[in-house]
């Protein structure tokens, strides 16, 4: 089988949880990594293979890297998913695409001029119970209410990682809220109108509680990184509902209709993922048909006009 080669760029916690099922493909395997503190990438080495470099472009640039993926803190994703593109690289770009609309356009364009592949790491939605959620949805007639919710204490407010900082594009809306706000835009489209209520510490929204009105119904979104609710999505209709506990990385959606059906399936997360995207650029594909980049964009607008009503504003909109 041919083998496809990734460049990691970052080796933080989400890249070791993706290396892990990564490396059970026969196909996939990392050819080469770079992260800031070098300790950290040489030992990421050890554990998941490929050669350390200190500097992200020599990592970038070799003929055995099909695609590069990107899991730096959010501030950054456009100026590196932008070094890899003028290399002439296909990227997977760790989700929130970028901290604004005007970065997103930045690198759709950049990536088409360049001819490359590229696609936000959403991986929800490379995944088959996500997609036969929105299959079943039409089985439960008129849409009547709809409710998601995801929060956990990310950080205590006194320990300042990522989430709570603001030059790094904290915040719940960017790191948890995409995940509900997709799952919303995937079922029901763009919303015709937003409310929104939010709580802010240090300029970082730490809670939101969206309404995103459609015709004939609302769907209410909760988010927080202070407090636990609920992960689950729960959609009503004259018909019947459909409930898909742990929405974001789920394995099961119970259906209700006529009668109660429970769709299960216990594949690989971010492998598939992986192996759907490698699938995709070997195809010659530049785009994802899982992941848009429409959609990627409709959702960083979405974020730009909630971030608007909230006041939350990072260096990168100035
Ligand atoms: N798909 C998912 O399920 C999922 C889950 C979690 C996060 N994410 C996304 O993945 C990204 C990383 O999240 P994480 O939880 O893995 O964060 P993390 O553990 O804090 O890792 C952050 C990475 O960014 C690097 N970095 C930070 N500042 C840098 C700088 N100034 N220059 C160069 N590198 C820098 C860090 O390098 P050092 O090691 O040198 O600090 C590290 O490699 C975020 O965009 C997040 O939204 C996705």
């Amino acid at each position: 089988m041919e083998k496809f080669g990734w460049c990691f760029i970052g080796t933080g916690s989400i890249a070791n949880t993706v290396a892990k099922e990564l490396i059970k493909s026969d196909r996939s395997y990392i050819e080469s990594v770079y992260n800031r503190t070098e300790e950290k990438g040489i030992n990421f080495t050890k554990k998941y293979g490929g050669k350390y470099y200190n500097d992200p472009i020599k990592a970038m640039d070799s003929d055995k890297v099909s695609a590069v993926y990107i899991s730096l803190t959010n501030d950054l994703h456009f100026e590196y998913a932008l070094k890899a593109i003028n290399l002439k690289k296909n990227v997977l770009l760790e989700k929130p695409f970028t901290i604004n609309e005007k970065e997103t356009i930045g690198l759709i364009e950049a990536a088409k001029k360049n001819g490359v592949y590229i696609c936000e790491a959403m991986w929800t939605w490379f995944n088959d119970t996500a997609i036969k959620t929105k299959e079943l949805i039409k089985e439960i007639g008129d849409i009547k209410q709809a409710k998601i919710s995801f929060g956990f204490p990310i950080k205590s407010l006194s320990k300042k990682g990522r989430l709570w900082d603001i030059e790094k594009g904290g915040g719940a809306l960017l790191d948890l809220g995409v995940y509900p706000i997709r799952y919303a835009y995937e079922l029901f489209g763009i919303p015709k109108n937003i409310k929104v209520s939010s709580k802010i510490y240090k300029g970082i929204d730490t809670s939101d509680s969206l309404i995103f009105e459609y015709d004939g119904f609302n769907c209410e979104i909760k988010i927080s990184i202070t407090s636990i609710l609920s992960e689950v999505a729960l959609v009503k209709g004259d018909k019947g509902e459909i409930k898909v506990p742990w929405f974001h990385c789920a394995h099961k959606v119970i259906h209700k209709a006529n009668e109660t059906k429970v769709y299960k399936d216990n594949s690989l997360l971010y492998g598939k993922q992986f192996t759907r995207v490698e699938d995709e650029i070997l195809s010659g594909k530049k785009e994802s048909s899982y992941v848009s980049l429409k959609s990627t964009l409709d959702i960083m607008r979405i974020m730009d006009e909630i971030r608007k009503q909230i006041g939350v504003i990072y260096i990168q909109d100035k």
